[in-house]
């Protein structure tokens, strides 16, 4: 493994003769940043925000950490801020998600500190949050808000100068939302997730196509004729369930919100309890951004064979030592897929990618051309948060819808593809309570 450090002067900057970062290999740098330029391909948007950024360096001066999945998309974010004018330093969100080639290049071609080794271990991952926040981070970008709960905890003294935030995922924003109610956020972050350009197309095509890819990849199932069990019928549930069904399988769902219940029954999927499904499924996946979905009682009703994997933010949604302490010791039958066999009935379960999200543990996580409006939103969050973070809050707030439908406006226009406009008329009509009487 490569630890390349340079002298902090003022624990920020670093001297110019060599790169920060840990990362496994340097002799990786190459295929990784080869890869970079591929996804790069299919980021229109991130691109030409790149180039806005390069003219104007909205970013001068400003320290970013950010905590994100270091995959090829995120390293064009990276080139994408430091393009504006800010400094970078990265780490990853979760220990298995990284793209080691991609680290590398990141630090060998484009001068981005960065920490993060696919498999590092649970005290490694945390000395790679603590390695950012070094930098004494102006703006935290994170993927989870593990990095902001560091901050919060044990830097408590890096706070003063952090002037916002921004988080990308679903889980995130739950946790932020609940250190906001209970007036433990220092500073305002804006909700990536929430924007329509995002959870819209990046949760529901992203990870529906990434999930089955990494199942595929682990197994080599036949998901045609099988039943898989999706839980949680949210914007991730809905895109899983959909490609399954597009795969050929009977797809259950469970749930415990009525409306997200309902939704999924019209939309053709059978929604049963856990309980239910448990004997029925052939492949389980949880999506839900909660603990213990799967837990002992669903162990025990399940069938022999049955595979378990998650796609949700934490590894916590399958309850993993309630599994180990009802089996022998679990052996790895596949690169990522465990093998527990239950003491008693000898029924075998079978664990992808150790319970972490499976599309990045296993797969490359979302294809480019969906990131391509996350990291918009990002870009031009941050770009926001610069300007108007002395009038905001501390707490979490949404993407300027002006923001949003830059990103479609600018998505679209790389499809090709036009919209009409309304007319002065239209106009008129909708802006009018009297018309149409
Ligand atoms: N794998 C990835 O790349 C990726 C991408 C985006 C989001 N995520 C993560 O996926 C998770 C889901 O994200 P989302 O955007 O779909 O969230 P969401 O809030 O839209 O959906 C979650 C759904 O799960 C349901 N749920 C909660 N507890 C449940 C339980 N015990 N049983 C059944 N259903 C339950 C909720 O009612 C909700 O409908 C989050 O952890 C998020 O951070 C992962």
């Amino acid at each position: 493994m490569a630890r390349r450090t340079a002298r902090r002067t003022n624990g920020a900057e670093t001297n110019g003769a060599a790169v920060a970062g840990h990362v496994k290999d340097m002799k990786l740098a190459r295929e990784g940043k080869r890869r970079i330029e591929w996804a790069d391909r299919n980021m229109p948007v991130v691109r030409a925000i790149r180039a806005r950024f390069a003219k104007e360096r909205p970013l001068k001066g400003l320290r970013i950490a950010a905590c994100l999945h270091v995959t090829t998309e995120t390293a064009n974010l990276a080139r994408t801020l430091k393009a504006g004018g800010a400094e970078v330093f990265l780490c990853g969100s979760n220990p298995l998600s990284t793209q080691d080639d991609v680290a590398a290049a990141l630090v060998a071609h484009y001068d981005i500190p960065t920490y993060a080794i696919k498999g590092e271990d649970h005290k490694t991952y945390y000395s790679h949050i603590l390695s950012c926040i070094e930098a004494r981070p102006h703006v935290t970008m994170d993927d989870g808000c593990d990095l902001v709960t560091v901050l919060h905890t044990k830097k408590k003294s890096y706070l003063k100068d952090v002037i916002a935030g921004t988080e990308e995922t679903s889980t995130g924003v739950t946790r932020l939302r609940a250190m906001a109610a209970t007036k433990v956020l220092r500073y305002p972050v804006i909700a990536i997730n929430d924007a329509d350009t995002k959870h819209l197309f990046d949760n529901r095509y992203g990870t529906g196509q990434s999930t089955m890819d990494g199942i595929l990849r682990c197994t080599n199932m036949l998901i045609a004729g099988s039943t898989v069990v999706i839980a949680g019928y949210g914007w991730c549930g809905r895109g899983v369930a959909t490609r399954a069904k597009g795969f050929g399988a009977t797809v259950l769902v469970t749930e415990i919100n009525p409306v997200r219940a309902l939704e999924a029954a019209m939309d053709g999927f059978q929604v049963v309890s856990m309980e239910e499904a448990c004997p029925r499924g052939d492949l389980f996946v949880t999506l839900t951004g909660n603990k213990s979905v799967l837990r002992r009682e669903h162990f025990l009703a399940m069938k022999d064979g049955a595979i378990v994997a998650n796609s949700g933010h934490f590894n916590v949604e399958i309850d993993i030592p309630a599994l180990e302490r009802l089996s022998s010791p679990k052996r790895e039958v596949r690169q990522l897929v465990d093998e527990y066999k239950l003491k008693g009935s000898g029924r075998r379960i079978y664990l992808l990618g150790e319970g972490r999200l499976i599309n990045l543990a296993a797969a490359e996580g979302h294809p480019a051309m969906v990131m391509d409006m996350s990291f918009a939103n990002q870009a031009m969050s941050v770009e926001y948060l610069r300007k108007k973070h002395k009038s905001l809050k501390r707490d979490v707030f949404v993407v300027p819808p002006e923001i949003d439908k830059t990103v479609a406006r600018l998505k679209l226009a790389s499809m090709d593809v036009q919209i009409d406009t309304l007319t002065p008329e239209q106009v008129k009509y909708l802006a009018s309570w009297s018309e149409g009487t």
